[in-house]
């Protein structure tokens, strides 16, 4: 046992209540209200003069009442919101095994580049003339992307993942429109990513799902007795949700094209094999990449993130605009569905799309090269692999064999102990791990889903594998009490769950206005 191990060991009493303090605080972490609760009337955080009389010119539309925003003083405002910023989690804290996430440091090189001015300050009106090392970037990096996954055309307007699918769709959708084929259904694998039967539905297709087969790939025979003419497309992950790359993938797509579909791809999880396999190789017709899962971007909730679709040549020309050009006078922009743009499904986005993530993550191609980007693929399944074989003894593996850059397990190592997922991952939260994707795929009961991604340290994955492992002994011995009263050591206690899905409160109100929508 590691010193690690032996300090979780000695967990001595873990419902021992904790003592209330005074003020509510613990340690240094502090208790307070929210921001428009807090006691603040005529601070201010800036000093301006009184603004000179002047006549409005709003025709009588100006705001008869103050906003009602908190007048906090400088002081005050900086150290509400740091208060709040050390009460995150994030990436730059510690270990963040989200499976299908793809929590990896997002290395500071390509912040500095990310904020030179001559990208950071540019205006997206600026004439093209001003705009050439801009353009030449996005060109560079569409250039990039078109090698590594070996497709001819790449739109990277999309604003994430599940943009950059509803970008393939519509191309796919105007490819069949341009040759009169009103084709209505889209296969979608019991181990898609939730975002894919969404995007397909938003299309206005019919969703059809193909069952997994026991290895956790899809059923080739299922799928081949559901294709026919009225299906669009296959819309598959790969590597799919439990970690898996899927084998039969050739004869997936020779199946997919023998019925006259695409085959349209979600490859947010290319971080598994960027430079390992083309997937124009795989008979892919369109797939999406997350710049910010493979090339390091960071996440933002909802945004700014970056989905890119690789397009291949059937479907090129229905790309999205803007396209750059080579002219006479350099780079040029296509900017009008007509001309060599005249199958294109229009704009999806304003200007070019997210300009920072697209300087982040040709910093990041190119600060690795073709050769660190390969290895990256290859120390993100590595990593995986390693955590799959220090927890197959303590937990229950889902699927059996090598895994690729995430391992799935299921609760099978939980069962008659009264622990459920969600308590295991409250526990971890105690021992200052952020938990791995719960109940995700739906594919196998309880799912934990860990990607640890290939920036952790063999130490940092010990320390973790060291935690779960002896977190699962602490269940299996019959320690339920302690998973049920978990997390005890955070700022808040676990939520009901019920009554946070049940009866949001998602919008603060003054105090009897709250209680009377709580009621
Ligand atoms: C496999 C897969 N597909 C699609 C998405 C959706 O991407 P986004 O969150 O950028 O919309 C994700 C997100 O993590 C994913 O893991």
């Amino acid at each position: 046992m590691t010193g690690w191990s032996q300090a979780l060991g000695s967990h001595a009493e873990p419902d021992a209540p904790i003592e209330p303090t005074f003020t509510g605080n613990r340690g240094l972490q502090l208790e307070e209200k929210l921001i428009f609760e807090q006691d603040s009337l005529g601070h201010c955080g800036v000093d301006l003069p009184e603004p000179p009389a002047h006549r409005s010119r709003l025709g009588g539309l100006e705001r008869q009442a103050p906003i009602g925003l908190p007048g906090l003083s400088e002081p005050q405002i900086v150290r509400h919101f740091t208060r709040l910023s050390q009460k995150n989690y994030a990436i730059d804290s510690g270990l963040y095994p989200l499976g299908s996430c793809t929590m990896k440091h997002n290395p500071r090189l390509n912040e500095k580049l990310a904020r030179l001015a001559g990208f950071a300050d540019l205006h997206p009106l600026q004439p093209a003339a001003t705009t050439q090392g801009a353009l030449e970037l996005i060109d560079t990096l569409a250039h990039w992307l078109r090698t590594l996954t070996g497709m001819p055309a790449v739109a990277l307007s999309p604003a994430a993942g599940a943009h950059g699918e509803l970008c393939g769709m519509m191309t796919i959708r105007a490819a069949l429109t341009a040759r009169g084929d009103a084709r209505q259904r889209i296969l979608v694998p019991e181990s898609a990513h939730g975002t894919n039967p969404a995007t397909a539905a938003i299309c206005g297709y019919a969703i059809d799902n193909i069952a997994a087969n026991a290895r956790g790939r899809v059923d080739l025979a299922a799928l081949k007795a559901k294709l026919g003419g009225d299906v669009a497309a296959l819309m598959l992950t790969n590597p799919n949700t439990c970690g898996l790359f899927e084998d039969e993938i050739l004869e997936i797509a020779a199946a997919v094209h023998a019925a006259g579909a695409f085959f349209y791809c979600d490859g947010a999880n290319f971080n598994a094999i960027v430079g390992r396999v083309r997937p124009s190789d795989l008979g892919i017709d369109a797939l999406h990449l997350n710049l910010h899962k493979t090339f390091s971007t960071p996440h933002g909730g909802g945004g700014p993130g970056s989905g890119p679709v690789a397009l291949a040549a059937a479907l090129a020309p229905h790309a999205p605009l803007p396209w750059i050009v080579h002219g006479e006078n350099g780079r040029e922009l296509i900017e009008h569905a007509k001309g060599p743009a005249a199958q294109s499904i229009g704009r999806l986005k304003g200007f070019h799309g997210q300009m920072g993530m697209f300087v982040r993550a040709l910093s990041y191609m190119m600060s690795h090269g073709a050769d660190g980007l390969k290895q990256v693929a290859e120390d993100a399944v590595l990593n995986a692999n390693y955590l799959r074989v220090r927890l197959a003894g303590a937990l229950s593996q889902s699927f059996p064999g090598i895994c690729m850059h995430e391992v799935l397990f299921d609760d099978g190592f939980l069962k008659d102990t009264g622990v459920s997922t969600l308590d295991f991952a409250k526990a971890l939260i105690d021992e200052g791990f952020h938990p791995m994707t719960m109940y995700f795929p739906l594919v196998v009961h309880g799912a934990l889903l860990i990607e640890p991604t290939e920036t952790e340290s063999k130490a940092s994955l010990d320390q973790f594998a060291d935690t779960v492992i002896a977190l699962a002994a602490r269940a299996q011995a019959g320690e339920a009490a302690s998973f049920h009263a978990a997390p005890r050591l955070t700022p808040r206690r676990r939520l009901d769950e019920t009554s946070a899905a049940r009866k949001p409160l998602l919008r603060w109100r003054p105090e009897p206005a709250r209680q009377q929508a709580a009621e």
